[in-house]
């Protein structure tokens, strides 16, 4: 079966990035000329996804918003000649599909969020990309893995190499290489200690499951923290001799929810312009 939908975890409190977060979702900061969210819709839509399954919370509602059509702007603009601006805010308007918005009513973690969207999603293979981790890829890393499911319909999560100093920030694999870039996983450990951390693989937001994670989902307990973790789902599926896959996939990540990682996102994508690549060197200099 094709992976058509995408699961779209947005709900977090976004507390690393207070107080704009208080007011603005973390997924809605502006990166250059657009939303972080816009990024990530943008890899689903270019891999082929369809449905786009949002988890929001209380407060988050913009989120979907931004993707809806305001006719009065509409008609504002097309009244005042604004042809290109229009042009612009069409663009936006139309680029989901068919969009599912889902409310997450209790802060309760990221394996809560995802088995929200379970009767959305239905009984098909389906994508998820964290709202706050932008991949720079040539090929989208979130479509990079749909080929890796097409050619073998197992479970996938994207991984990166990162600095031991930073593996108490992510969920780190640990398993065995079955082929380049390839690690089928024994273990998970969310968010370990340096010195427990079995690797410096770390999960980054972007994965394929099966429908069976729900089942998953379900059965596990709430973490210490408070949260149902995903990475609990994904360790409990392993036990029970199913397959999921650890990909190190060809690209760029950023982290755009803390202060250094949403800098480095900025700079990132604004040296990607010409002109403002050109301001940036110019502003280092005065810098220097
Ligand atoms: C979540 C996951 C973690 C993963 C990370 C990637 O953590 O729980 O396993 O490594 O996303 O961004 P969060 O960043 O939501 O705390």
């Amino acid at each position: 079966m094709e992976v058509k939908k995408a699961v779209l975890p947005v709900a977090g409190l976004g507390t690393r990035m207070l107080p704009i977060t208080k007011v603005v979702p973390k997924e809605l900061l502006n990166i250059v000329d657009r939303p972080t969210i816009e990024y990530v819709v943008d890899e689903a839509i270019e891999a082929g996804l369809e449905t786009l399954i949002f988890i929001i919370s209380q407060g988050k509602g913009n989120i979907i918003d931004y993707f809806d059509t305001n006719l009065n702007l509409r008609s504002f603009l097309r009244e005042r000649g604004k042809m290109e601006l229009l042009k612009k805010v069409e663009e936006v308007e139309d680029k989901v599909e068919h969009l599912i918005g889902i409310w997450q009513k209790t802060p309760e973690g990221l394996g809560h969020a995802i088995l929200m969207a379970e009767k959305a999603v239905g009984d098909e293979p389906f994508a998820v990309l964290l709202g706050d981790d932008l991949v720079d890829a040539e090929v989208p890393c979130i479509k990079q893995m749909i080929t890796m499911y097409k050619e073998h319909p197992a479970n996938y999560i994207a991984i990166e190499k990162v600095a031991w100093e930073d593996v108490h920030r992510y969920g780190i694999i640990e398993g065995e290489e079955v082929s380049s870039g390839l690690i089928k996983i024994k273990k998970v450990v969310e968010k370990p200690k340096r010195e427990e951390a079995p690797t410096n693989f770390a999960i980054i937001g972007r994965y394929i499951f099966n429908p069976e994670i729900f089942e998953y989902l379900k059965r596990i307990e709430k973490a210490p923290s408070g949260e149902y973790q995903l990475t609990d789902a994904i360790q409990l599926m392993i036990n029970e001799g199913k397959e999921v896959y650890a990909y190190l996939f060809e690209g760029k990540r950023f982290d755009t929810g803390n202060k250094k990682g949403y800098f480095r996102t900025v700079l990132h994508y604004a040296s990607k312009d010409p002109e403002l690549k050109e301001v940036l060197l110019s502003f280092c200099k005065e810098l220097s």
